[in-house]
């Protein structure tokens, strides 16, 4: 097989090698067979002929579109290389799951393999063949957009999504998994995406970097370069990240692509003087497809000719792209399994629907709840459901093909699911960012009054988080706020269900809200997975991903900070003048309709050898009167290191279900492995010493136990 791969190459002239290496969007191959639209000749430069040839293209409507682009393709191809097609399959092809930050609350992997697997199962059917997903960027900044994307601010939980997402999305053999942004994309600096990201090497690989390796360690064939500087350097011309880190040091000698148009940002971020010096970086770091420019195509030809690159170069970052295309059987089928009527019929197929409501069950949190909840399903005659957002489809941004019409809003699935009961629906107020007049509110206040339970739909909008869509204040909109309070006012058996993208600031409402579920953007099932939580068919089981601020004023605010010199309060102590420390909802925190107790962790022995286990246990018991699930979750803390240590790290979970008193013991082995770190020697390590143990349902710990790593 690579002998036909070479001698492929051998065919190949430097253009359409260059060609083989440029993407473009979908959108200009057809340009391409068009005459009135000029669009890759401005934007890019190229003659149409050279869009034409490129080796694999992103964006594009499903199993139609791409047979017939795949198709005008190979008729223009001397080398009947057949295209690569990608695309951002983030959460969910056509039927939408959560949003990957929701995935992360629900702190279980397994469901998470199987909502990807599904995707990929759309996806294939639909014709594309790389998703660029997962995306795994650590982050600790709510402001930033794309919180959403990621699986929030822990890295062992991201590192458990990441292979769980690769893991669904390349289960079938059909379809490949980009993992992005590389590197420490999320922790843009003051929360504005594309921003600078100044970091030190020992966060960077004690945190930062251990998702993408996981997502690689577990197969992923393609890894994305991403937007921002590292300490500097623009991550796709950045030779240490891409070719040392990354190629030498981790071994991944599969695809590098760029993000969209980052070759030419390093002129616009001042890193390179020219288009040719792009190029030229691009390639020394090894960086393989560039995805919407066109320095490789233009450029490399002079780098050549003035010795400054080999077509040696150029072949191992060809050869990587026609191994992924023999590798998933393209070279031998162009069109592989897009197939219309199968997409049509595949797609937000029940079983699928099912996946994806189970999902937005799980990943659901239930913040507060002062006897509200669940509200009765057999009493309740009239119930009012208002706001915004009441009766929307809440996708979340990267909802690729999916579309509003395939799921009900919160209204529209209660009344489905009570048909004998009255559900009534208001607007309330505007679902603008910046709305502060609330018109509609007393249409709402009186339906509250008249009303048994009230179901109140506020929060962010689907386009108010996601790529480009920083925030600098996180508060829920004047009108919004009004809103809750005068419906509370009317009415205190309401709940406020909260549709976001990222943890929001909700200091100024919280001693007004009597219950709060945060649904996330849940997705195409999002409506009838909230209909089964607010009346007690399902019960809560979803675990904060990431910290919700009192203020932002407090970020970057994250559970496993480091230790301080000075951790107590006033004064000159590290601390707030004007609030606690403390968030308003620690990472790892979630109600239930039921409740738990968590004994006193034990452990199997005071020391442990390096290179052995021990283990920890604890008994959990359910001590409420409905069935629920926890996620047991164990944390460690080294007491005294070479380099100064978080105050606590997630090490470990399980997420275990209950029946009423049932109790259950749950052990956690201790290996060598959880207490390495990045150490002063610049290695990963395992220091001797002491380190205490917790184990809890959210990073608000107590009661911990100790033991010491000997030789
Ligand atoms: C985003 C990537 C995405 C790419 C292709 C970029 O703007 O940063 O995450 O994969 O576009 O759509």
């Amino acid at each position: 097989m690579i002998m036909k791969l070479e001698n492929l190459l051998a065919k190949m002239t430097l253009e359409q090698k260059l060609a083989q290496i440029s993407q473009c969007n979908a959108v200009y191959l057809h340009v391409g067979a068009s005459d009135d639209v000029t669009g890759p000749e401005q934007e890019l430069s190229l003659k149409k002929e050279e869009v034409v040839a490129v080796g694999s293209t992103l964006n594009y409507s499903g199993a139609k579109e791409m047979i017939s682009i795949q198709k005008e393709h190979l008729h223009n191809d001397p080398n009947q290389i057949p295209l690569l097609f990608m695309m951002d399959v983030i959460h969910g092809y056509r039927t939408v799951y959560p949003i990957p930050l929701a995935l992360g609350a629900s702190f279980d992997t397994a469901l998470v393999e199987e909502c990807c697997e599904m995707a990929s199962e759309e996806m294939v059917l639909g014709g594309v063949h790389v998703t660029f997903a997962p995306m795994v960027d650590l982050v600790r900044d709510p402001r930033w957009g794309r919180c959403m994307e990621t699986t929030g601010e822990d890295t062992y939980l991201n590192c458990e999504m990441a292979r769980a997402m690769v893991r669904g999305f390349q289960k079938s053999g059909k379809a490949a998994a980009c993992v992005k942004h590389f590197a420490a994309y999320g922790q843009a600096e003051a929360g504005r995406d594309y921003n600078t990201t100044d970091i030190s090497e020992r966060t960077l690989r004690d945190f930062y970097l251990p998702a993408y390796q996981a997502a690689i360690d577990e197969g992923a064939e393609m890894v994305m370069t991403s937007f921002n500087i590292l300490n500097g350097i623009p991550s796709s011309g950045n030779k240490w990240l891409v070719k040392e880190l990354l190629r030498d040091e981790w071994g991944f000698d599969k695809i590098v692509i760029s993000d969209y148009n980052a070759f030419r940002e390093m002129h616009i971020h001042g890193y390179c003087a020219t288009e040719k010096d792009c190029a030229e970086k691009a390639i020394q770091a090894t960086t393989d497809i560039e995805m919407m420019s066109a320095c490789y195509l233009q450029q490399i030809p002079t780098l050549i000719a003035e010795g400054k690159v080999s077509e040696k170069q150029i072949d191992e970052a060809v050869l990587r792209v026609l191994r992924l295309k023999e590798k998933l059987g393209l070279l031998d089928n162009p069109y592989l399994y897009a197939d219309e009527e199968q997409e049509m019929s595949v797609c937000l197929c029940e079983k699928h629907r099912e996946i994806a409501r189970r999902a937005a069950e799980k990943s659901a949190v239930l913040l507060k709840n002062e006897n509200v909840l669940p509200f009765d399903k057999n009493k309740a005659k009239r119930i009012a459901v208002i706001g915004p957002f009441a009766d929307k489809t809440m996708l979340g941004q990267w909802h690729c093909h999916g579309r509003e019409e395939d799921g009900l809003g919160v209204f529209s699935a209660v009344k489905r699911m009570l048909p004998n009961a009255e559900v009534f629906f208001a607007q309330g107020c505007d679902e603008k960012i910046n709305a502060t007049d609330c018109e509609p509110i007393s249409e709402a206040v009186e339906l509250a009054k008249k009303c048994d339970d009230v179901i109140l739909c506020v929060g962010e909008d689907t386009y108010m988080s996601g790529e480009g869509m920083s925030r600098a204040e996180l508060r829920l909109s004047k009108a919004q706020q009004t809103l809750i309070r005068e419906v509370v006012k009317a009415n205190q058996n309401t709940v406020v269900v909260l549709f976001c993208g990222r943890p929001l600031v909700l200091t100024d409402i919280i001693d007004d809200i009597p219950a709060l579920v945060l649904a996330w953007q849940p997705g195409t099932e999002g409506g009838n997975a909230l209909a089964n939580l607010l009346f007690g068919n399902v019960n809560f089981s979803g675990k904060l991903s990431m910290t919700f601020p009192r203020s932002e004023g407090q970020i970057p605010i994250y559970y496993n900070s480091y230790r301080t010199g000075r951790p107590f309060e006033a004064p000159y102590g590290s601390w707030y003048q004007d609030m606690p420390n403390a968030p308003l909802y620690p990472f790892g925190y979630g109600l239930s309709y039921t409740s738990f107790a968590i004994s006193k962790p034990e452990i199997s022995a005071d020391t442990m050898k390096i290179g052995e286990s021990l283990t920890v246990s604890v008994d959990v018991r359910n001590t409420g009167d409905r069935s629920g699930e926890t996620v047991v979750q164990l944390y460690i803390c080294d007491d005294y290191a070479s380099l100064v240590r978080p105050v606590k790290e997630l090490k470990a979970y399980q997420k275990i279900g209950l029946k009423p008193n049932e109790s259950k013991k749950v052990s956690f082995e201790i290996t060598e492995e959880m207490l390495k770190f990045w150490t002063a020697n610049g290695k990963f390590e395992a220091e001797i010493g002491s380190f205490t143990v917790w184990i809890s349902d959210s990073s608000n710990v107590k009661d911990g136990v100790k033991f010491s790593l000997i030789n």
